[in-house]
């Protein structure tokens, strides 16, 4: 949030040890975006054993883990990436995977309890016809639209569109760290870089085509 360093001075309340079986670098990965994943599908989607999750951004930082969180919680996924990372999302768990340049998949006639839009490239109004009749439309990146609808769907019945800015709760890094111990969830990292060039991280992250994390090492 705002700067990289080696170290930093937390309270012990907020921190959690690390998962024993990942590296340094791995284990890196995981606070914010496996935080994220797990809050939007969990407490903002009530994901379900045999719910039909649609995860758009299965590839990236937040997708990579979403994709395995939906799978731990019994779903059955639907990944969307472009065509290089197809594999990449059937590996870590992809039930199905839909190559966004070559398909659109609001013209496929499936609905999804809910669609987790990772990246924020999608949008409500383009959802609603693929949600099912109490679907939810989760998106992390915040729009005008998305806040309008947000507050609308929230006072009538049906299908839902939800925004949040995701909190940081230590109980939920440990509910983290105990998957990954038990071979649940695990990092992709696409890239480590030096601290010296975590400007050129930024540069590579900032082109929006990361697959999985990238992790600034030391
Ligand atoms: N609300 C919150 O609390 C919160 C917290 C954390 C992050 N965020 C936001 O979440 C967003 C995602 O973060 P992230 O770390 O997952 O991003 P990221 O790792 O940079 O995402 C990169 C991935 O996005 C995919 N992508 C790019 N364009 C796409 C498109 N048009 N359709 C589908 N996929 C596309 C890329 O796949 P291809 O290369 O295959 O295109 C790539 O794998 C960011 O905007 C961030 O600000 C919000």
């Amino acid at each position: 949030m705002g700067g990289h360093a080696e170290y930093t001075c937390r309270p012990e309340k907020k921190v959690a040890m690390k998962p024993a079986n990942m590296t340094y670098e791995e284990a890196a990965a995981v606070p914010f975006a496996a935080l994220v994943s797990l809050q939007f599908l969990r407490n903002k989607g009530g994901i379900q054993s045999g719910h039909k999750v649609l995860i758009n951004g299965a590839s990236g930082g937040l997708g990579t883990f979403a994709v395995q969180l939906a799978k731990y919680f019994g779903a059955e996924v639907t990944g969307l990436c472009s065509t290089t990372n197809l594999e990449l999302v059937q590996s870590i768990g992809a039930d199905r995977v839909i190559d966004y340049t070559k398909e659109d998949f609001t013209k496929e006639g499936q609905s999804y309890d809910i669609i987790f839009d990772a990246v924020g490239k999608s949008s409500f109004s383009k959802c609603k016809s693929s949600l099912s009749q109490n679907g939810i439309y989760l998106s992390t990146v915040a729009t005008i639209p998305l806040l309008l609808q947000m507050l609308w769907t929230s006072m009538i019945g049906g299908k839902k569109a939800i925004f949040m800015i995701a909190p940081y709760r230590i109980a939920d890094l440990i509910f983290l760290k105990e998957l990954i111990e038990a071979g649940k969830v695990k990092s992709v990292i696409d890239r480590c870089y030096p601290l010296s060039e975590t400007a050129e991280a930024h540069v590579y992250v900032e082109k929006g085509h990361a697959k999985g994390k990238v992790v600034i090492t030391l």
